[in-house]
């Protein structure tokens, strides 16, 4: 168990103070030993440390600096060895063993600013197997810092930590599944479709119209050409088209109010101003990225198929949410093998559009990213029973917010509606993601099982719980002035570059809206 408490107080009021005068954010230290920080923190107050003119001059000394490179380059490829330090230069990690004496943190921290290296991050622990040493308890620190071993300061450094510490260990970058660090990487996995749009199955309903194979041939090309920085195609709908669109629309609407939650009520009725949103009109996806980027900074891309679990959700990370352009065949306007336009425009898009609900699911993508197969199986299990098929509670009633449910009539009123005589009923479970992470769903059929979230808000709370307790490789934080995720630890993303383990599709079809 991480040391959580016993620094803090003494931490922050250094750290505050530094931060006060120099108008940039504290430095997040993690946990250390309160003995060895509150003698520095004592020395900053009385401003009789080394750094003392740093910080007149408003500058945190170098050694305490956490910076982000506003300058990042988009990356242009894939490199398979690459080791990951968060966007800056290559960076070491180490883990120290130090006696619990006053000043000995501090004596090892001197050492990182009179070497002129740039300490990243330090965490600490009791070190719990060999116990105390003269009644003093032991910690590991795990410390980052820019710059590897062979650089001659970095050598230098640590050369005189070792006989500072009881033991010294020099950590290899840890190997993890392949990971977007940059929006622009997205174009690498956007086209890694398992089935593309334009490949119909036989028993789908446009398999034998060659028009409208032609015309899905058409769409998903162009998702396919898509870039990040590019303008999303608009799609000059067809009159057949926008008559399915409004088909699916007229169905829908008077459910919306009985069984919509209020936020997907709030949002689509801005829709409606703002984003081109009627029956008579299928929104271009462009004008509802822009719509929602002004919102919630959430962006639609056009994507050509099925994406697998981890790419798919990696792509909310960056609050991007991938989705095709296509629309069902109109010769069944109320079924639909796939996702398609009807599906991320009247299901999806709307709740983009509040805050709770677009943290929620980035939440779910920042904890994919490097995650292992297991963990991108149980996120992605979580995805299902929320984001597509969550329910919430509104003044007693069940309310929906998942879109597989406000974007399918039956079984919107099925899940939300008072059961008729003899037919069955869906067994309620409340929200909680380590249970919605086992819970295994059918999907051709209604769900046997929802989670109802007392709000989208304890929605949030629970995931990100549950996000900070899985046993992530690294924690990730977005930059959206940047378009880039920084991570808390060198890593090497060097696992499953093409394909990997975990290629079942996030299983996101609606077959069910036809009842
Ligand atoms: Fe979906």
């Amino acid at each position: 168990m991480w040391s959580t408490a016993r620094l803090t107080p003494m931490l922050s009021s250094a750290a505050r103070k530094i931060a006060l005068q120099t108008r940039k954010p504290a430095l997040r230290l993690a946990p250390a030993c309160i003995h060895c920080f509150s003698t520095n923190a004592k020395k900053i107050e009385a401003g009789i440390i080394d750094f003392e003119d740093d910080i007149r001059a408003g500058e945190i000394p170098k050694w305490m600096r956490h910076e982000e490179d506003s300058n990042i380059s988009p990356p242009k490829s894939i490199n398979n060895d690459e080791v990951i330090s968060g966007g800056l230069g290559p960076r070491t990690s180490v883990l120290m063993e130090l006696t619990d004496q006053v000043g000995a943190l501090h004596d090892v921290l001197r050492l990182f600013w009179k070497y002129d290296i740039n300490l990243t991050r330090i965490e600490s622990r009791p070190v719990k197997s060999t116990g105390a040493i003269w009644g003093l308890p032991r910690f590991d620190f795990y410390v980052d810092f820019d710059g590897k071993v062979g650089d001659p300061n970095v050598d230098k450094l640590l050369k005189c930590l070792k006989p500072m510490t009881r033991r010294v260990l020099i950590l290899d970058e840890k190997r993890v599944h392949w990971f977007p660090r940059h929006i622009s990487e997205l174009d690498l996995i956007a086209n890694r479709t398992l089935d593309a749009g334009k490949d119909l199955e036989s028993d789908h309903p446009g398999f034998n119209d060659k028009v409208y194979r032609s015309r899905r041939a058409k769409l998903t090309e162009l998702a396919q050409k898509h870039r990040w920085d590019q303008p999303i195609p608009r799609i000059e709908y067809t009159e057949q088209e926008t008559a399915t669109w409004a088909t699916v629309w007229d169905k829908m609407d008077n459910l919306w109010d009985k069984y919509a939650c209020a936020e997907y009520k709030r949002t689509m009725g801005l829709m409606k101003q703002f984003a081109g949103y009627s029956r008579t009109n299928i929104p271009q996806q462009q004008d509802v990225s822009e719509f929602l980027r002004s919102n919630t900074n959430f962006t639609m891309r056009p994507v050509a198929g099925l994406l697998s679990s981890r790419d798919f959700l990696n792509g909310l990370a960056f609050r991007v949410f991938f989705s095709t352009q296509y629309i069902r065949h109109h010769s069944m306007p109320l079924y639909t093998p796939e996702p398609d336009i009807c599906h991320e425009l009247l299901g999806h898009a709307p709740m983009f559009a509040d805050k709770d609900f677009a943290d929620f699911s980035q939440e779910i993508g920042l904890a994919s990213l490097g995650a292992s197969d297991d963990d991108v199986m149980k996120l992605a299990h979580c995805y299902w029973h929320s984001v597509e098929f969550g329910l919430c509670e509104e003044n007693g009633q069940r309310k929906a917010y998942g879109a597989g449910l406000l974007s399918s009539f039956g079984e919107l009123e099925y899940a939300c509606g008072t059961p008729n005589d003899g037919n069955a009923t869906p067994e309620i479970k409340p929200w909680d993601p380590n249970v919605a992470a086992h819970q295994e769903f059918p999907i051709t059929t209604y769900q046997p099982v929802y989670f109802k979230a007392e709000s989208l808000q304890d929605a949030k709370v629970k995931m990100r719980r549950f996000c900070e307790d899985l046993p992530r490789p690294f924690f990730a934080e977005f930059n959206a002035q940047t378009s880039t995720v920084y991570i808390d630890r060198p890593v090497k993303r060097s696992i499953g570059i093409i394909y990997h383990q975990s290629n079942r599709m996030l299983p996101h079809f609606i077959y069910k809206l036809k009842r």
